[in-house]
């Protein structure tokens, strides 16, 4: 966002190279006193891109702060194409408030999916009206035992391994925040071992561990 002319090269070079929409993910600017998100959208729009996701902070901010959604309005506003707001939006009631502030187009989720795969699709259902009681704390965990099938098979096993403890220590965050205890044997497996067996275990055990305690969904889970 310091060099407009080459964000303005990259973004023609990839419009004329691919046959599907381009959308062009920016922040609101490189630090409070540049805030040149309208003037990059206008540009992106002028190249052909079909939409923008402005993150509602600055380069400089780096993640401090919370997430500007009325400086993603503003910019909206403005544009005469889709505006994609996103930074901080953890859930349903956050995703109703993003987009009454910003009146933007659509929504982009980043942190708060990385424990919560479901999410976009929890949200997604909830704007668009459908009745929905979410997911289980058990389908959950199912949920993620599929994923860390999927991610070993996907990427190389350090990789995988590496990939898989993110979203698997991210999921735990979840869990505390929810007010549920992870056995600390379970947690150690889950968050350190790079056998699969072990952490499907794991996973297994987390499960049976919830039946037991007739833990419910979805007390301030994700
Ligand atoms: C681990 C991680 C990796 C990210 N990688 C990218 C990336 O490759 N490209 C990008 O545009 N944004 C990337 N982001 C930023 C997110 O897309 C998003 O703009 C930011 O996290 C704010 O949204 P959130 O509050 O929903 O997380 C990344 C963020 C995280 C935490």
């Amino acid at each position: 966002m310091r060099d407009i002319p080459l964000a303005a090269a990259v973004i023609g070079a990839v419009v004329a190279a691919v046959g599907v929409p381009v959308i062009v993910k920016m922040r609101l600017g490189w630090d409070e006193f540049h805030l040149n998100a309208g003037e990059l959208a206008d540009i992106a729009r002028d190249l052909g891109a079909a939409a923008v996701t402005i993150h509602g902070r600055t380069r400089n901010q780096k993640y401090k702060g919370r997430a500007d959604w009325p400086a993603i309005g503003a910019v909206a506003r403005s544009l005469t194409l889709p505006v994609i707001a996103n930074g901080d939006i953890t859930g349903i009631a956050d995703a109703r408030r993003c987009l009454a502030e910003t009146g933007a187009a659509g929504l982009m989720i980043g942190r708060a999916a990385i424990g919560a795969p479901w999410l976009p699709g929890d949200i997604n259902r909830a704007l668009t009206g459908g009745a929905d009681a979410g997911l289980t704390l058990l389908q959950k965990i199912r949920v993620l035992s599929g994923l860390y099938e999927e991610t070993l098979k996907f990427y190389n096993r350090e990789a995988a391994v590496r990939r898989a403890r993110t979203f698997l220590a991210a999921f735990l965050k979840d869990l505390a925040h929810g007010g549920y205890g992870v056995n600390p044997r379970e947690k150690a497996l889950l968050l350190t071992s790079s056998d699969s067996e072990s952490v499907q275990a794991a996973l297994g055990t987390l499960t049976e561990h919830i039946q037991l305690l007739h833990v419910e969904p979805d007390s301030g889970l994700r």
